[in-house]
């Protein structure tokens, strides 16, 4: 770590971390981190870059450089809208992909080379083109988590913050919903719909099965598949009066023992909307201390052994290293970007 320069850009910068994480960042981190994001912001400036960051981002990044903070459906919309040059997309691949599919004269730039998602490596495109022989004529909703060549083969895409919308907005009698087994599940409760998730050898376990309304994938969040009712029940033997929040990517076990589910900006609105003494956040661990630093006066319970290992990758030392070599830079070969382009347009519309 370097000295702090003594500049009032950095003082000032230093001056609200502080106010904001004082309880969670040491001081001296605080000071280095202060020193970076300046830099950022100088650069972000010069570059004509805007910085996109997910609420899944450490604390001293998300309190300091992004213009906009948000879930998977509110950054694909400003990534949609920007008229900079440049997209920093801080969050993971698949993110920064459907940033450049939106919008693809921007340069859209990944800070870490490798901040992949397990959803996303679960499932291909030739896949896609498996289940849709299996299954002809019948629409696939594909989780924005999957990749460009994935989306291409897909009718229409969504987020946890829209899944119920877009399934909801189709006249189909079946759906193939990919790839969150989880979400599939959740979803498909949530409209009281059957599902069924065929193995990966056949259709080992489907003989007789003839009634059903989902057709899922095996994919699941290498996060919060970890969270089980035993921890739910652990925590309310000890705290009665939390409120439990939990991300539809959790089993539905999972979902049903919590008070609430929805996208990471849902949950972070529930909680500062409520009046819960404290609350325990079943996703990744960094969003907690986020929602604390903005709202001093909530209490967060945490399961800080889960964490997101790819969205740890984007830190603000490798920010600046984006900013400075113009690294690392996403491409969608346009035959791709097009098909699944309209995928993603047609979820945006959808709301
Ligand atoms: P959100 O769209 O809810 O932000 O979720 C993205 C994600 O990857 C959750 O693990
Ligand atoms: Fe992917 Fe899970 Fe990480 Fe979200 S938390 S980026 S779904 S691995």
């Amino acid at each position: 770590m370097t000295l702090i320069k003594e500049n009032t850009a950095v003082q000032e910068m230093y001056a609200s971390l502080k106010a904001k994480l004082h309880d969670v960042v040491p001081d001296f981190e605080l000071r280095y981190k202060a020193e970076l994001a300046v830099e950022i912001n100088r650069l972000k400036v010069e570059r004509n870059a805007v910085i996109l960051g997910h609420n899944y981002m450490e604390p001293a990044l998300f309190h300091s450089i992004p213009d906009f903070v948000g879930d998977s459906l509110e950054l694909s919309r400003k990534a949609a809208q920007t008229d900079k040059d440049v997209i920093v997309f801080c969050g993971v691949e698949f993110m920064a992909e459907t940033a450049k599919i939106l919008n693809p004269s921007k340069t859209v730039l990944l800070p870490a080379e490798k901040a992949g998602c397990s959803l996303a490596a679960s499932i291909t495109a030739e896949d896609v083109r498996r289940l849709k022989a299996q299954y002809p004529g019948v629409p696939v909703v594909t989780y924005i988590n999957t990749y460009a060549d994935v989306k291409a083969e897909c009718d229409i895409c969504c987020t946890s913050g829209n899944a119920v919308a877009v399934v909801n907005s189709l006249d189909a009698e079946r759906i193939i919903f990919i790839p969150d087994e989880y979400l599939a599940r959740n979803v498909a409760a949530e409209t009281g719909k059957k599902i069924i998730v065929p193995s990966l050898q056949s259709n080992i376990g489907l003989e007789g099965v003839d009634s059903y309304d989902f057709i899922g994938w095996h994919g699941r969040c290498e996060v919060h598949e970890k969270f089980t009712v035993e921890d739910i029940r652990n925590v309310r033997a000890q705290f009665p009066d939390v409120y439990i929040l939990a991300h539809p990517e959790c089993s539905p076990d999972v979902v049903a023992a919590s008070d609430f589910s929805g996208s990471t900006t849902a949950m972070i609105r529930k909680v500062e909307a409520s009046h819960a003494p404290r609350f325990l956040l079943l996703t990744e661990c960094s969003m907690g201390d986020n929602i604390m630093g903005a709202n001093p006066d909530k209490e967060m319970l945490r399961l800080c052994s889960v964490r997101c290992p790819h969205m740890n990758q984007i830190t603000l030392e490798d920010t600046l290293a984006s900013l400075e070599k113009m690294q690392y830079e996403i491409h969608v070969p346009e035959e791709i970007r097009v098909r699944a382009a309209r995928a993603v347009q047609r979820m945006i519309e959808i709301g």
